[in-house]
C-alpha cells in the first residue's frame, strides 16, 4: 500500500486563477488598499503601486509557483526537495505565518458576519441616530460574540478546505469571484452617483507627488506583499495544484490585474459616499466599521447597501482565509494526514490561537505593550513575509535558477519574453526593496 496517491488539481486554468486572486484579494484590498492611498498622495500613489505591484510582484509571485509547481508539494517539501539545507526554514516561515495570519483574520473575518447579518437587524436605526459608534464599541468589548462570530468563520473555512481543491477551493472560489465583482460594481454604481461624490473621488485620486516620500513607497511596497499574499508560501501551495501545460507567467500577471483592479476598484465605493454626506473618513477598522454604516444609513435602502457591502467584505476574507489555512493543512496532507483531519486539527488550533485576538479587542490581553490582534499582525506581515520574500527571491534568482527557467517556460515550450528582467529582479532588485522596506517597517 505505499503506492503514491494522485496530487490533487486544480480542474482548470481559470479555476486556478480564481482561487489564487480570491486569495490576494482580501481586506487588506478593501479596507487598507483605498485608505492608504487616500492617504499618500493619491494617483502619484497609484502608479507607484502599480509599477511596484507589476515588476517587485510579479516576479515574486512567478517565483513561488514555479516553486510549487516543480515540487508539486507543500511550502516546507517544496524547500526540502528542490533544495534541502536551510532552505525549508523558509517555508516553516511561511506556514508559520499562514497560522498567525489566519489566526487574526478570523476575527475580523467574524465582524463581516456580524454586521452582515446586523444590516437587517438594528444598525441602520442605530447609525441614523448617530449610534455606529457605540454599537461598534458595544460589539468588540463583548468578547463571548467575537469568539462566537470567529468561530463561524472558522467553521466556514474548515469546511471549503476540507472539501478539498476542486470540490472546495476551486468551486467555491468560481461562485465567490465573480459574485464578488458583481457586487463590487453595483456598489460603485451607488457610489459614484450620489451628490458630491466628485469630491471623493478628488481626495482619492487627484496626484500629488509631492506626496510621494520615502515611506510612501515603503507603504505601497508592504501593501502590495499582503495584498498579494506573496512571502508565505501561499503561491507555492497553489502552484503545487497546477498542471503541466499552463503558462505560469500569464497566470501570475492576471492574478496580479485582478487584485489591483479590486484594491483601486475599492476606492471607488468608499470615497465618493463618504465625502457625498461630509462624513470625516478616518481609517482602517473604524472606516469600515463605524464611518461607512452611517454613511449607508443615510441612503435610501440603507438596509440593502449596507448587506451588500458587508457581504463583499466576508467573501473578500473567505476567499483568503481559505488559502491560509491550505497552507498549513497542505503541509501535514504532505506528510501523510488526511484532508479532513488536517482542516479540522489546524482550523481549530488557529481558532485557539486567534482567542487572544478577538480578547485583545476589549483591551486585553497586551504583548510588550501592543494589543495581540496588532501584535500578530505585525510579527506576520512587518517581518515574516518581507523575510520569507527575500529568502525565495534570493532562491531563484541565484540558486535554482535554470530549473526556474525551465520551469516558467514549461521546459522550453513556451517562450517568456521578460525572463531576464524575472531573474534580475529576483536576484538584486526584490530582495534589495524588501529588506528596505523590512527596515523601515520594523518599528514596533
Ligand atoms: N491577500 C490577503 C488580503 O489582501 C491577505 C493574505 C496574505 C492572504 C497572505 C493570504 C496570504 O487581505
Amino acid at each position: 500500500m505505499t503506492q503514491d496517491v494522485q496530487r490533487e488539481q486544480w480542474g482548470s486554468k481559470i479555476g486556478f486563477i480564481l482561487a489564487a486572486a480570491g486569495s490576494a484579494v482580501g481586506l487588506g484590498n478593501i479596507w487598507r488598499f483605498p485608505y492608504v492611498t487616500g492617504q499618500n498622495g493619491g494617483a502619484a500613489f497609484v502608479l507607484i503601486y502599480l509599477a511596484i505591484v507589476f515588476i517587485i510582484g510579479f516576479s515574486v509571485m512567478l517565483a513561488e509557483m514555479a516553486i510549487g509547481r516543480k515540487a508539486q508539494l507543500n511550502a516546507v517539501g517544496s524547500f526540502s526537495k528542490l533544495a534541502g539545507g536551510l532552505w525549508p526554514l523558509v517555508g516553516w516561515m511561511g506556514v508559520a505565518a499562514g497560522f498567525i495570519i489566519l489566526s487574526f483574520y478570523a476575527v475580523i473575518g467574524g465582524w463581516t458576519i456580524k454586521y452582515f447579518i446586523h444590516s437587517f437587524t438594528g444598525l441602520m436605526a442605530d447609525a441614523a441616530a448617530g449610534k455606529a459608534g457605540d454599537v461598534f464599541g458595544g460589539f468588540v468589548t463583548n468578547t463571548m460574540q467575537v469568539i462566537l462570530y470567529q468561530a463561524g468563520f472558522m467553521l466556514v473555512t474548515i469546511w471549503v478546505v476540507y472539501k478539498g481543491i476542486g470540490e472546495g477551493i476551486e468551486k467555491y472560489c468560481k461562485i465567490l469571484m465573480p459574485a464578488l465583482f458583481l457586487i463590487l460594481l453595483i456598489l460603485i454604481g451607488r457610489s459614484v452617483t450620489l451628490e458630491g461624490a466628485g469630491k471623493g473621488l478628488e481626495f482619492y485620486l487627484k496626484p500629488d507627488f509631492s506626496k510621494i516620500t520615502g515611506a510612501s513607497i515603503s507603504a505601497a511596497l508592504g501593501q502590495a506583499f499582503f495584498s498579494l499574499s506573496l512571502g508565505m508560501g501561499c503561491m507555492i501551495t497553489y502552484g503545487s495544484y497546477v498542471d503541466r501545460k499552463t503558462a505560469l507567467p500569464g497566470a501570475a500577471i492576471q492574478v496580479c490585474f485582478i487584485d489591483t483592479m479590486v484594491a483601486i476598484l475599492a476606492g471607488l465605493v468608499i470615497f465618493p459616499a463618504v465625502f457625498a454626506f461630509g462624513v470625516d473618513a478616518g481609517a482602517g477598522p473604524g472606516l469600515t466599521f463605524v464611518t461607512l454604516p452611517s454613511v449607508f444609513a443615510k441612503m435610501p435602502g440603507a438596509m440593502i447597501w449596507s448587506g451588500l457591502f458587508f457581504l463583499l467584505l466576508f467573501i473578500a476574507a473567505l476567499t483568503s482565509a481559505i488559502s491560509l489555512l491550505e497552507v498549513v493543512s497542505a503541509y501535514f496532507i504532505d506528510k501523510g494526514w488526511s484532508r479532513p483531519q488536517a482542516a479540522i486539527i489546524m482550523g481549530l488550533l488557529i481558532f485557539v490561537l486567534g482567542i487572544p485576538s478577538a480578547m485583545s479587542l476589549a483591551g486585553a490581553p497586551k504583548v510588550a505593550g501592543k494589543d495581540f490582534l496588532d501584535a500578530m499582525d505585525f510579527i506576520s506581515s512587518n517581518v515574516l513575509l518581507p523575510l520569507g520574500g527575500v529568502f525565495i527571491s534570493l532562491f531563484v534568482g541565484w540558486f535554482w535558477t535554470s530549473d526556474a527557467e525551465k520551469e516558467v517556460t514549461n521546459e522550453g515550450t513556451l517562450t517568456f519574453g521578460l525572463m531576464s528582467m524575472w531573474i534580475w529582479v529576483c536576484r538584486v532588485i526584490a530582495p534589495a526593496a524588501i529588506l528596505y522596506i523590512f527596515y523601515t517597517g520594523l518599528k514596533w
